[in-house]
């Protein structure tokens, strides 16, 4: 069995100034490009863009681990010419950009369900995981057909095939080895771009103690700046993990 990290519901994690991971819904490419009268998908372009800035900033910055929601399991449900510019936007992103993140030290990571995607482009996604899997200072993971519950349904199938006699019962412990994020810490920090104030099927059981912020800027102009004032925000926050303010470290009275 894998080592576990440290469960936020089972022990009280470190609380790092600096978010150790941070999950992002990166949203409002639409609208975006609507604003300027240009078509959908140009948001989805510049988004990539965005992407490479923040992921850049999170480096700088020493965040070790940076989770971003590309494509849910809902987004299927979006015009077929809109997913089918996702897909391809997907591997062109893949094949341009694998080198520089080697380069620049960082290990990719692709979760979801790749089995609806095409050959070619879940070929891509493990070569450029391999390619870049002993990297260390930035582990960037893409979210693509990824869904919360699926997550769940996936990880207690898996577990069952492997363990079937865990039927009878299992812990939280015997669970989290087969979730998606079983390598990373829970994210810290949450970041919800585009003004909508919602998870959407994103990480469910990773986010259970998770700052959440919310911004109204869109993916798109989403930068350094704005990253920076998402951590300022998680500072000024009390991460409690259920007890109360007195017991917190350094706190009179406790
Ligand atoms: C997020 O931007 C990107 C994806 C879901 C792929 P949207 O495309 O949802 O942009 P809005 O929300 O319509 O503005
Ligand atoms: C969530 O954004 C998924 C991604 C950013 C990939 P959506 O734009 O699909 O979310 P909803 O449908 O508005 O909740
Ligand atoms: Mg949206």
């Amino acid at each position: 069995m894998a080592n576990l990290l440290p469960s936020s519901t089972r022990t009280i994690p470190d609380i790092p100034s600096v978010p150790r991971h941070i999950a992002i819904i990166m949203d409002g490419n639409g609208r975006w490009a609507k604003q300027r009268f240009m078509p959908r998908v140009m948001g989805h372009q510049r988004g990539v863009e965005a992407l490479r800035e923040v992921v850049k900033a999170c480096r700088s910055l020493g965040v070790e681990y940076l989770t971003v929601f590309a494509f849910s399991s809902e987004n299927w449900r979006r015009p077929a010419d809109e997913v089918s510019f996702l897909m391809s936007l997907f591997l062109k992103m893949l094949e341009r950009e694998v080198a520089n993140l080697h380069q620049n030290n960082i290990r990719l990571k692709i979760i979801g369900d790749r089995s609806r995607f095409d050959a070619k482009l879940q070929q891509t996604m493990r070569e450029a995981e391999q390619l870049t899997a002993g990297n260390s200072t930035l582990t960037l993971t893409i979210a693509a057909n990824y869904g919360g519950r699926w997550d769940m349904m996936n990880a207690v199938q898996a577990m069952l095939k492997e363990h079937p006699q865990l039927a009878q019962g299992f812990t939280e412990e015997d669970l989290s080895p087969y979730l998606s994020m079983s390598d990373a810490p829970e994210p810290d920090l949450f970041i919800r771009t585009g003004g909508e104030q919602r998870i959407s099927n994103f990480m469910l059981w990773q986010l259970a103690y998770t700052e959440l912020y919310f911004t109204d800027v869109l993916w798109p102009v989403f930068g350094r700046e704005e990253l920076e004032a998402a951590i300022a925000s998680y500072q000024k926050r009390e991460r409690r993990f259920g007890r109360t303010s007195e017991q917190l470290p350094g706190k009179q009275g406790a």
